[in-house]
């Protein structure tokens, strides 16, 4: 502690002692003095809440809850959201609480509401069992179709803390690993040979299908994964953002959300491409791939484009990839005999 030079300090810091000791002691009902739990951001109730966990198990939150007063220091959308929806948005950031009440999150993760978090136009979403209805029944479109539910939101964002910032750790189900470094090893919880999750198998694949090769694609052969590319090669060239040697985000490619294209590829650079500077990623450029809008199947150029840009042009190099944009090579072919996930003889992807 400081040492005190003089009386008048001493009277000035013994003033302000009895006024902090008066604050704590008329301040100790107001909670908003104290931590919660969920003013952390560790928003799902668990055994303890209430008095010595008496609310535990309970779904009426209205018992005790009142709208008005709660979310004082919540941000101005999250008050304005929860009180328009009600109490029966309260379980889906403050999970079930014990009890049978569903987690909705569409109610306020649509279009209308919050239509940028996550963008969601394009009828391909991930679905964890697309393989298996496909059995089942020949309409893979209609199958494709179905809109996300609920229920899928949680598999992948099981405790969000919905501050208006992504933390991989903190927005991102935990499978099997205490915490992340990138996105990739959270992909690769469920995709991959060795180690699927019991709820989500991925079953009856080719040893080669990125679906469960993936884990050891990307730390061996892709490009885009552990392996280090370099500024060497023929076509080398990347936008601003992006460099050699990096790891990419799946997605950075691949939208979970929503997109018109197969294989879950963005459709539109705001969708992925995360490290391109705003004035290029939220243009937002078109993105069609494999077949789609007159493309030739197989034909990745339109997302390759986003980030490589050749420094030194040829076989092509110069030509619009189709989205106004230019700097790869063989545009408007297939490019899958030479890039694909785990591609061993050629160059990979
Ligand atoms: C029987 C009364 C009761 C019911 C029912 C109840 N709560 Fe609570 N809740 C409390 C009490 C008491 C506290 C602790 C005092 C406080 O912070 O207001 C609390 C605290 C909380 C907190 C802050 C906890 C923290 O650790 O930060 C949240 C969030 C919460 N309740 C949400 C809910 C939700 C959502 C429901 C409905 C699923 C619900 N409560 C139902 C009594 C209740
Ligand atoms: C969009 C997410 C969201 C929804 C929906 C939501 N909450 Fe909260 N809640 C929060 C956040 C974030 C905090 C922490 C605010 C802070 O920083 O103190 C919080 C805090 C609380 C607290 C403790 C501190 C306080 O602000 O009073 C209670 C009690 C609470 N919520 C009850 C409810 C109830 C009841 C409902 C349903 C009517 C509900 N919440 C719906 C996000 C939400
Ligand atoms: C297969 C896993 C998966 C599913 C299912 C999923 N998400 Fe996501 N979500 C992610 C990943 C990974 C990110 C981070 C990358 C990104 O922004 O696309 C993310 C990001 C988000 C974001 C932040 C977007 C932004 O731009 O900041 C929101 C909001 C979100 N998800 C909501 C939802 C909702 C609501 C659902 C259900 C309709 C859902 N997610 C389903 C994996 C998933
Ligand atoms: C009452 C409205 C409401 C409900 C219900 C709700 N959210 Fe959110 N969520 C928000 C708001 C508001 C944000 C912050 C958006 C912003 O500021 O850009 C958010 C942000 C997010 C994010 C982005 C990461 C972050 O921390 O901001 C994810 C992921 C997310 N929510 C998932 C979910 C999931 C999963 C559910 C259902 C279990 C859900 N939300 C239910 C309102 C809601
Ligand atoms: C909880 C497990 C789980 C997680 C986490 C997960 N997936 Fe999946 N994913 C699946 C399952 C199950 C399927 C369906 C496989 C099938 O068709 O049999 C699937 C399918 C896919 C498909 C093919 C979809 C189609 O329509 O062709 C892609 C691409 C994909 N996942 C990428 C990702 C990416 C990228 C991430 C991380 C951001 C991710 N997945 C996270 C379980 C998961
Ligand atoms: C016949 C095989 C073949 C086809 C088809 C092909 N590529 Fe390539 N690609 C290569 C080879 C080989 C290299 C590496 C050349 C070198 O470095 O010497 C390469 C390099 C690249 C690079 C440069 C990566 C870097 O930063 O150095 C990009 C980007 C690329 N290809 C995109 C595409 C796109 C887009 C298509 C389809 C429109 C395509 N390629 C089709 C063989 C092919
Ligand atoms: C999100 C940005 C991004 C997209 C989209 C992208 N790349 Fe890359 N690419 C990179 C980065 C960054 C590297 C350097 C990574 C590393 O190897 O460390 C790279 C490296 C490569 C390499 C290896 C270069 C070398 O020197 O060995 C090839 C080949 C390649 N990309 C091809 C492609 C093809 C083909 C596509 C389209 C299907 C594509 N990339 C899409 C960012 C991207
Ligand atoms: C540079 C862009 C890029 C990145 C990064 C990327 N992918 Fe892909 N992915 C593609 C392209 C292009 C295809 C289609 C061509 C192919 O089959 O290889 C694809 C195909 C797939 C497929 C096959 C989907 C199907 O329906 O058959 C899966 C699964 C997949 N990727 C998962 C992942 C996962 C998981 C990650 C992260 C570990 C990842 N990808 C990272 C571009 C990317």
């Amino acid at each position: 502690m400081k040492i005190l030079k003089n009386s008048k300090q001493m009277i000035v810091l013994t003033v302000s002692l009895v006024i902090a000791v008066l604050l704590t002691a008329c301040g100790s009902g107001n909670n908003s003095q104290i931590p919660t739990q969920a003013s952390q951001g560790k928003l799902l109730l668990d055994k303890a809440h209430g008095d010595h966990g008496s609310a535990w198990g309970k779904a009426e939150c209205d018992n005790c809850h009142a709208i008005k007063v709660i979310h004082k220091n919540a941000s101005k959308i999250i008050q304005q959201l929860s009180s328009d929806k009600g109490y029966t948005a309260c379980a889906g950031c403050h999970g079930n609480n014990g009890s049978e009440a569903k987690r909705h999150c569409i109610t306020c993760h649509n279009p209308k509401d919050l239509p940028t978090a996550p963008l969601s136009n394009g009828s391909r979403v991930h679905h964890f069992g697309a393989n298996k209805l496909r059995q089942k029944t020949l309409a893979v479109e209609a199958i494709t179709d179905k809109a996300l539910t609920d229920k899928e939101c949680i598999i992948c964002h099981v405790s969000s803390d919905m501050n208006g910032k992504f933390e991989l750790n903190a927005d991102l189900t935990h499978f099997d690993r205490q915490s992340y470094e990138n996105e990739a090893q959270f992909c690769q919880s469920c995709h991959n040979r060795i180690h699927q999750q019991l709820d989500f198998p991925i079953t009856d694949k080719a040893f080669d299908d990125p679906l469960i090769a993936i884990e050891d694609d990307y730390q061996y052969f892709d490009y885009h994964g552990f392996r280090n590319g370099s500024d060497q090669g023929t076509y080398h060239g990347l936008r601003e953002g992006y460099n050699y040697p990096q790891l990419l985000d799946c997605s950075d490619c691949h939208a979970m959300h929503g997109t018109q294209n197969k294989q879950l590829i963005i459709d539109r650079s705001d969708k992925g491409v995360k490290k391109l500077p705003k004035t290029i990623r939220q243009k937002p450029y078109a993105i069609y791939t494999d077949g789609s809008n007159g493309t030739v199947a197989g034909d990745y150029g339109q997302l390759c484009v986003m980030c490589h840009q050749m420094q030194v042009l040829n076989d092509k190099g110069g030509q619009n990839a189709g989205n106004g944009l230019k700097g790869v090579h063989e545009v408007n072919s297939d490019c899958r005999d030479c890039h694909t996930h785990g591609e061993a003889t050629q160059i990979g992807l």
